[in-house]
């Protein structure tokens, strides 16, 4: 039955804890960057396991920075993967370097990195994964390159890889505290490191102003990026609400898995056993011919049952203004594949178990239509 109620797509989870200690923060009249960023900071460099954690004003504005204080410039280049919000493309561009697309995996569709090698010149500066959904990218034949390394993971706050967490183990790692990532301020991003000197240049960039009193000096013409204390205290209450929140995730994942494994020409994407995933996305791939629609009537079919979905992501580079500006990309065959096929499908701990009953319902119903 369509449902009386729309089910948004990924609705933030916030309660009254949140809301408490905004006017907690607005009380103490720490407007700006204050004690509440500081403590951010320190709490996510433990929970990140890295030396440190620098808070900024977005996802896009961390993975930026990061460019910016390892030297990346113009003339330079900077190999990336098309299956990714084009913010990670679009600071690329900004740092002054060229984005050099390569191919994804089919079965989680992150960087493949048996292609990077070919991609590699000696104008090659970074390479910039992305931890799609959650699922780390295969890091290690990565990190074998030898070429430093920018991770986006935005979605991956609490994925580990092998082992690990995300955090300390490439030259600077980037997360989003964006309104409907696991750790949601509304806006705000973090950039881990154990290099000092990565740390030190971030600082130096996200804040223009430095100086005791009132001289100040510039030594690096720097940006306005620092993270407001009303946001900081909003994500230092989403943090201690993780674990609460993940066994949403993981019950909300465990329905999909067992409500779509009986839905031919649907798949989630792959999960490697050996890593945490971050539950961040729960994306299908629809087979047109095996499901008898395509992923945008079935999108179309679900925003007919009041259900709201995602595309993560449209391939960067066929977009128009990457299109037109390199109109030499060679074909990503996987990439542009997926995103034709690609769907995310409501996934929230503000949802309830029922709510995620009614996608998979809906999804059947009109999967039989097509029979
Ligand atoms: C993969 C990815 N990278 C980067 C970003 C940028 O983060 P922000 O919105 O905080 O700038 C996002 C999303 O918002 C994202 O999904």
């Amino acid at each position: 039955m369509t449902r009386e109620q729309p089910l948004g797509f990924q609705p933030p989870a916030i309660g009254e804890e949140e809301i408490e200690a905004v006017a907690e923060t607005l009380r103490s009249g720490w407007l700006t960057t204050g004690p509440k960023a500081a403590l951010l900071e320190e709490r996510m460099a433990e929970y990140l396991e890295a030396k440190h954690v620098l808070a900024v004003a977005s996802g896009t504005a961390a993975m930026h920075l990061a460019l910016v204080a390892l030297g990346i410039e113009a003339g330079d280049e900077v190999i990336t993967t098309p299956i990714t919000w084009p913010a990670t493309a679009n600071v690329i561009v900004h740092s002054g370097a060229t984005p050099v697309f390569v191919d994804v995996r089919a079965g989680d569709l992150n960087i493949d990195p048996a292609l990077i090698g070919a991609a590699v010149s000696e104008r090659t500066k970074a390479i910039m994964p992305v931890h799609l959904a959650g699922q780390p990218a295969d890091m290690d034949p990565i990190w074998e390159l030898g070429i430093p390394v920018i991770e986006d993971a935005a979605h991956a706050a609490e994925s580990t890889y092998r082992g690990r967490k995300l955090g300390g183990l490439s030259e600077a790692t980037c997360f989003s505290l964006y309104a409907t990532k696991n750790i949601a301020a509304g806006e705000g991003g973090l950039v881990s490191t154990n290099s000092d000197e990565v740390a030190d240049a971030i600082r130096n960039l996200r804040l223009m102003r430095r100086g005791d009193g009132s001289l100040y000096d510039i030594t690096v013409p720097g940006y306005k990026a620092n993270l407001s204390d009303v946001l900081a205290a909003i994500a230092l209450v989403q943090l201690d609400k993780l674990p609460e929140h993940t066994a949403a995730r993981e019950r909300q994942f465990a329905l999909y898995d067992e409500g779509i494994a009986g839905l031919d020409g649907i798949e989630p994407l792959e999960r490697d056993p050996r890593d945490t995933h971050a539950l961040h996305l729960y994306v299908v791939r629809i087979d047109a011919e095996r499901f008898g629609l395509t992923r945008d009537e079935v999108q179309r079919a679900l925003a007919a049952e009041r259900i709201s979905t995602s595309i993560h992501f449209l391939p960067v580079h066929r977009l128009t203004w990457y299109r037109e500006r390199f109109p030499g990309q060679p074909s990503l065959p996987v990439a542009e594949r997926a995103g034709d096929e690609i769907l995310s499908l409501p996934l929230s701990p503000a949802h309830s178990d029922g709510d995620i009953a009614d996608v998979i319902e809906a999804l059947g119903r009109i999967r039989d239509r097509t029979t």
